[in-house]
């Protein structure tokens, strides 16, 4: 299946656990992992699986990952 993993990470946890989830779903997929800072809607629109990971701020994702998500404050 067609697999996104994003991620949004600023010191390096958040993308070194996307890319360790990403390798780990290699088989019988086809997976990006991106960095939601660096992607469009129309570029992951064929996803068929999407996984969404971002370091915390005050107890809620990164501002851009509930951009894209377009989580309300
Ligand atoms: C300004 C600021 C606010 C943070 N708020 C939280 C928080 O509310 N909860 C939490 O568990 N960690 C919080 N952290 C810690 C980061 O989420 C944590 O270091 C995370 O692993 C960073 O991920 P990254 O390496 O992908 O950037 C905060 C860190 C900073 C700098």
């Amino acid at each position: 299946m067609k697999t996104v993993v994003l991620f949004e990470s600023y010191f390096g946890n958040t993308r070194q656990i996307a890319g360790a989830i990403g390798n780990s779903l290699t088989q019988n997929n086809e997976v990006r992992v991106l960095n939601v800072t660096e992607v469009s809607w129309n570029e992951i629109s064929d996803a068929e699986i999407l996984i969404v990971g971002s370091a915390t701020r005050a107890f809620r994702p990164c501002e851009a990952t509930k951009q894209f998500l377009k989580i309300v404050k």
